[in-house]
């Protein structure tokens, strides 16, 4: 009799628990305000936004400033590897929208079934890099960005709110930055770490204030300052439809310096990550993958996408 009872009790517990999760998981869904386009990691993804509400107890996230990142990618043996590492974070991060630009001249099957999986709401972008800007000491990605600052510009107007990062698919970021991006007011700098050849970069800040640049190069730069250190208020971008990334006349590594002088002074950035002594980002990059053993001609019974 106990042991019938037991088995009983055991059969239905998993039920239960089920069902419980279930109407929790629904309860949460309808007090979010997007949703992305995948219907299972849809649930999954707001459900962990919710979760891990930062500085928010009734877990409304409908007043907080949409973080826009802007992702340029291009097709390579690590780039679905980079893209699910950024995905992993991105998906926790409340308010979020990822603007994923390929270098192809079309969308690419890869990137639509892996941002349509991805639990993060997106805008899936793509625009050719011209042959003749493909060569080693040009500026990369420089296309790809303008076509997400366009995007935005088209998209968003004075009434929304939000904070635009450029969000290169070989760093690694904390949930933490995004914390701090959120309140950028017109454009906010913090230190990167791995990045020009030193342990990491930062603006000098003097109370308050951002008054130099520790960096092993080129610190005469009006801004000198990686990709990944600054955001930019969406009401700052849409106020200068002109500022761009520039390929005339811009030399390597003077793309982010050559776009802020468009829009900010330094007087004006706001120092993040307690007056820019936090790292919060760092420039990783996947170590060059080693495919020498790879076969000329298609070996294997079954095609994989890795
Ligand atoms: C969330 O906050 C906004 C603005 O503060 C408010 O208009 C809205 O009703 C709130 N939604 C919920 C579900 O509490
Ligand atoms: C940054 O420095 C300013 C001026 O010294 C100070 O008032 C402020 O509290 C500091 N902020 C943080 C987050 O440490």
């Amino acid at each position: 009799m106990k042991s019938l009872f037991y088995s009983r009790f055991f059969i239905l517990l998993p039920w239960v628990l089920i069902v419980i999760i279930m109407i929790d998981i629904d309860t949460k869904r309808s007090s979010s305000s997007r949703s992305p386009a995948h219907p299972y990691f849809s649930r999954l993804g707001n459900s962990q936004r919710l979760d891990r509400a930062p500085h928010n107890g009734n877990n409304n996230y409908s007043s907080l400033p949409t973080i826009y990142a802007i992702t340029p990618t291009y097709s390579r043996a690590v780039q679905k590897a980079e893209l699910t590492r950024l995905a992993n974070t991105f998906r926790q991060v409340p308010r979020f929208h990822w603007i994923v630009v390929e270098d192809s001249n079309m969308r690419t099957e890869l990137v639509s079934r892996f941002l349509a999986r991805s639990g993060v709401l997106y805008t899936h972008l793509h625009v050719l890099t011209p042959r003749r800007y493909k060569r080693a000491g040009l500026p990369r990605a420089t296309e790809q960005r303008n076509a997400g600052l366009g995007w935005l510009r088209q998209h968003r107007s004075a009434r929304d709110s939000g904070v635009v990062f450029f969000a290169d698919d070989d760093n690694t970021y904390s949930l933490e930055l995004f914390e701090e991006m959120r309140s950028t007011r017109k454009v906010s700098v913090w230190p990167v770490g791995l990045v020009g050849g030193r342990r990491y970069e930062r603006p000098l800040v003097d109370r308050g204030r951002v008054v130099g640049w520790y960096t092993g190069w080129r610190a005469d730069r009006p801004f000198a300052i990686d990709m990944a250190g600054f955001s930019v208020n969406i009401q700052v971008i849409l106020a200068n439809p002109k500022a761009v990334f520039k390929r005339r006349g811009s030399q390597p590594g003077m793309q982010e310096s050559d776009f802020l002088k468009q829009i900010t002074k330094v007087e004006e950035l706001e120092p993040k990550a307690q007056n820019c002594t936090k790292v919060l980002v760092w420039h990783t990059r996947t170590e060059k993958v080693n495919l020498g053993n790879e076969p000329k001609h298609h070996q294997d019974s079954i095609h994989i996408e890795v």
